[in-house]
């Protein structure tokens, strides 16, 4: 019997029981209730005095819902008596809105920190945040895993490949992978409107012609950056591009433009879930249960 329970939020039920059959213990009940205008009601089903719980949900789409959702049951938890409620959000959202990028603006990021902080939540484990910075906004304990030995093996097998970043801030991820299976690393320099969101490709660093391209991201939302990538690649020589990608969004027509990109492969993980209807061939989902089972146990 493990010393702390799990309880799944509705965005990662899936992901959660496969971390609790890991760890070899059931997920805690409890009830997520949606009443016809929308509002949410929750309610923990088994004893949780004196125990330390974990919630884990994704702030994947409906993000605020699921946001609400998962403050809900924390706040149930520590009502009801928990030792100690910890969270573990596979997908963090909000957090491109990690600056102010223009004047007048949130700073989201921030605010989504003091909500789960205010809620009683003690520490805050996440996978693959799309910035440092973000972690810098808690107070309480922020840690974010790497999903990058989830896509270790499947990155690797072709002599001659490297590993590209699709922007400046995907370097670290980049570089990461290119030393777990021995390739280069390269980048491109990306820009994108702040407004109408349309992204240019500016200079690309490192030679992909004839090679087998890997590129890393941390999300995949409307596709758009991937696709403008890989139809770069292509034109400068790449052979066969793939995409390590932690975040599978799949927002608005990504599915559709990724189906018909160059891309050969797109790997993502279960941080977020991908309907059956918008699963397609060229897409593989790896599971970071595993990590996540390790990470649960070692900060409980
Ligand atoms: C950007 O900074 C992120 O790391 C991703 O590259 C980006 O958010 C992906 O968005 P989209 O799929 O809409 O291009």
């Amino acid at each position: 019997m493990k010393n702390f329970k799990i309880f799944a939020g509705t965005a990662s039920q899936d992901l959660a029981k496969k971390v609790a059959k890991i760890l070899g213990i059931s997920l805690g009940k409890r009830e997520v209730v949606r009443f016809a205008d929308g509002e949410c009601r929750v309610r923990i089903e088994e004893d949780v005095s004196e125990i330390n719980t974990w919630v884990i949900q994704s702030l994947c789409p409906p993000v605020d819902e699921n946001l609400l959702e998962l403050c809900l049951l924390g706040d149930t938890l520590r009502r009801n008596g928990a030792a100690k409620i910890f969270v573990a959000i596979p997908y963090l959202g909000y957090v491109r809105q990690d600056k102010v990028h223009r004047k007048g603006e949130c700073l989201s990021a921030q605010v989504v920190a003091k909500i789960l902080e205010e809620v009683g939540f003690e520490k805050m484990v996440t996978v693959d945040v799309h910035s440092q910075n973000v972690l810098n906004f808690y107070k309480i304990p922020a840690i974010s895993v790497s999903a990058t030995p989830a896509f270790a093996s499947k990155a690797k097998g072709d002599k001659n490949f490297m590993v590209m970043a699709p922007d400046e801030g995907a370097i670290k991820r980049a570089r990461e992978l290119a030393k777990l299976v021995g390739a280069e690393v390269g980048h491109l320099e990306k820009d994108r409107d702040l407004i109408t969101g349309k992204i240019k490709v500016k200079k690309i660093y490192g030679n992909v012609a004839r090679k087998t391209v890997v590129i890393v991201d941390d999300m995949i939302s409307t596709g758009g950056t991937l696709v403008l990538a890989a139809e770069v690649l292509k034109k400068v020589g790449a052979s066969k591009i793939i995409v390590c990608a932690t975040h599978p969004l799949l927002v608005k027509e990504a599915v559709g433009i990724l189906k018909k990109s160059p891309l050969e492969k797109i790997i993502v993980t279960d941080t977020i879930p991908v309907p059956k209807e918008k699963q397609f061939k060229k897409l593989e989902i790896v599971s970071v249960a595993p990590i996540l089972a390790k990470v649960l146990q070692e900060q409980s």
